[in-house]
């Protein structure tokens, strides 16, 4: 009798498995549990006749409470999917269902991307370079002399030894030299660090975008040319550009280019100080040392160079008042100029790390 007790007992643990079959394995266990011909209950039912009165009392009463309760969960369990499947031919499933928010892309990606784009019309190359350069790379092969003040620990973060964050993407020209031949068109976008206060117009860690192009014939009119094309392309076809003599030490002549002042237009206001214009980059002709340290004929050789910040242009672009905002992730600031990332997907190509095949840096042939 204890055998059919405890057979009972293991068949009473099968109901766990009613409310999660699905319709098909709901089947089989009502066979397997209460069919006719050879469900465990049905035997054990059948099995009642040959006992003794006293034993048939209690093992019948045992088995019928359980078939019960089995008829009533398989029944139950039934209703369940029966319902579930009416839902959901009831369901709309043409209704367009409701977006994701996705995120965006941050404002100064979208600028650095938008940038790289009109000089990949002009023929530039995108690639990037390490972020943490040999003083070699980031001052001596651009000609910075030994003493160079950019060069002390109050002006750069030093990881130890020669080794420094780079305190601009120039580094990136003589890594290109190094490693392709001219003709080179590049535009290098990429981070820079340097011991600056963080205030409204400066930022220990920002973005910089370089250009170098590096030909035969090239001159002061192809710079002009190119980077008041480029004005006139990210603010507007009738901007003004000007430019300034300066001094780096790896171009030669160097001038800084100033665009109209995107805020009052020209006339003067506070943003350009009343001077009606405002400055957006560096720049000037390759000095011949540079070209020479990387094993180039500066005889043979010419070309031009120029740095610029990305933020301070989408600042000038945007009306933005104070560069913090780009860092401090408040998404009710950054949220205003989210775009679908999937802009970037069709638009911008990825940048290439340094040393890409030689036929990516290649300016198409004209
Ligand atoms: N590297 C310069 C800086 O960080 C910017 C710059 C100026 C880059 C002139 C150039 C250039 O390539 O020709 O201040």
């Amino acid at each position: 009798m204890s055998d059919l007790l405890a057979a009972l007992n293991a068949l009473r643990e099968r109901l766990k498995e009613i409310p999660q079959a699905d319709e098909r394995r709901l089947q089989e266990l009502k066979t397997e549990l209460l069919g006719r011909k050879s469900g465990a209950l049905t035997e054990i039912l059948k099995a009642l006749p040959s006992l003794d009165p006293d034993t048939r009392k209690r093992v019948g009463g045992a088995a019928n409470a359980l078939k019960h309760e089995l008829e009533a969960a398989i029944a139950a369990r039934e209703l369940e999917l029966k319902r579930g499947a009416t839902a959901l031919a009831d369901a709309d499933l043409t209704m367009p269902a409701r977006r994701q928010w996705r995120g965006g892309l941050h404002l100064v990606t979208q600028v650095v991307d938008e940038i790289c784009d009109i000089f990949k019309e002009l023929g530039f190359t995108r690639v990037v370079g390490p972020e943490a350069e040999t003083e070699y790379y980031n001052f001596y092969a651009l000609n910075f002399p030994k003493d160079h003040p950019a060069l002390d620990a109050q002006d750069s973060f030093y990881l130890g030894g020669d080794v420094v964050l780079r305190t601009h993407t120039s580094p990136v020209q003589i890594r290109t030299l190094e490693a392709y031949p001219p003709p080179i068109r590049i535009v290098v976008p990429g981070r820079c660090y340097r011991r600056d206060p963080f205030d409204a117009s400066h930022s220990p860690v920002f973005e910089q975008i370089e250009g170098f192009a590096v030909d035969e014939g090239i001159t002061f009119v192809d710079l002009k040319a190119t980077l008041a094309t480029f004005a006139r392309r990210i603010f507007s076809p009738t901007t003004k550009v000007r430019f300034r003599p300066s001094y780096f030490p790896f171009t030669e002549p160097s001038a800084e280019m100033d665009v109209q002042c995107q805020i009052c237009g020209g006339s003067g206001c506070a943003a350009c100080k009343q001077t009606g214009w405002m400055e957006i980059l560096g720049s000037g002709m390759v000095h011949p040392a540079v070209l020479e340290n990387s094993k180039l004929d500066s005889d043979k050789y010419t070309g031009f160079a120029w740095g610029m910040g990305p933020e301070r242009i989408a600042m000038l672009r945007y009306g933005i008042p104070d560069i913090r905002l780009f860092f401090d992730s408040d998404v009710r600031f950054l949220e205003q100029f989210a775009r679908s990332t999937e802009h970037r997907a069709e638009g911008a190509a990825p940048s290439s790390v340094l040393p890409p095949s030689s036929s990516v840096l290649r300016a198409p042939s004209q």
